[in-house]
């Protein structure tokens, strides 16, 4: 078992926001070696854990009180609150500070050819996504009816594939949709990392260890402005 006395923060393990987080801790002054394929990683001058998991399940890692920190994208967190919500849960955590990376848009796609004039083009249609709730909170407040079906990954294939008419995924450089022959028609939801903390008690020692991050955080993100 971990030692519960040491702040645990989670990142992702690979994947967008994770070189992003590594530097982050290091101009911090964090010392750790990630080279490793470890999924924990303790740091050597401060009293830190990091685990390192899949972006997805961050929130609720922290919605649930198993981390202290955790460093996750705002749509995934969002999605993970609504989910929370409508399974009847009140989801807590603190957001702490916004972060100047992993900037994305949720947006939704169509093929080339198809007809979209406006969210009324999406009347009835089978969307494909992996956040079944920003996307419906979207199309609820256009009155557009829809069916969603729910893919983890590589959701930009749902088409080709016959298995929906349109998709809701996130865009980057947007060269995942052009590769595949989509394009954006609407934007339901603009994303940035940020740096939340799980709700509840926190002992003085580590919250003093939390202002001195968020304080070395301030000064390394107002220095890239
Ligand atoms: C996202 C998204 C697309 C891709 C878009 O995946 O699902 O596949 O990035 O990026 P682009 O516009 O630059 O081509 P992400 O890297 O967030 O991984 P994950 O969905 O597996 O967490
Ligand atoms: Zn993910
Ligand atoms: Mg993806």
């Amino acid at each position: 078992m971990l030692d519960r006395s040491r702040l645990r923060i989670a990142m992702q393990k690979s994947g967008r926001l994770s070189e992003e987080s590594q530097k982050l801790f290091a101009s911090c002054g964090i010392k750790i070696n990630l080279q490793q394929q470890r999924l924990i990683a303790f740091a050597e001058n401060m009293p830190i854990d990091i685990l390192r998991v899949r972006d997805d399940d961050i929130p609720g890692l922290v919605m649930d009180g198993v981390v202290d920190l955790g460093i996750i994208g705002e749509n995934v967190l969002e999605e993970e609150l609504l989910n929370r919500r409508a399974q009847g849960e009140d989801p807590r955590y603190i957001t702490l500070r916004r972060l100047d990376f992993g900037g994305c848009r949720l947006s939704i796609a169509m093929p080339l050819d198809a007809e979209y004039t406006g969210p009324q083009s999406l009347q009835n249609s089978r969307i494909a996504t992996s956040y079944p709730h920003l996307l419906k909170r979207y199309l609820d407040e256009q009155k557009v009816r829809f069916k969603s079906c729910l893919l983890n990954g590589s959701v930009e294939v749902a088409p080709r594939a016959g298995l929906s008419d349109a998709i809701c995924d996130l865009v980057s450089t947007g060269a995942t949709l052009e590769a595949n022959g989509l394009r954006e028609v609407e934007v339901i939801y603009r994303s940035k990392a940020s740096l939340i903390q799980r709700d509840g008690e926190m002992s003085d020692d580590k919250q003093e260890l939390i202002n001195k991050l968020l304080t070395r955080m301030q000064g390394v993100i107002q220095a890239r402005e």
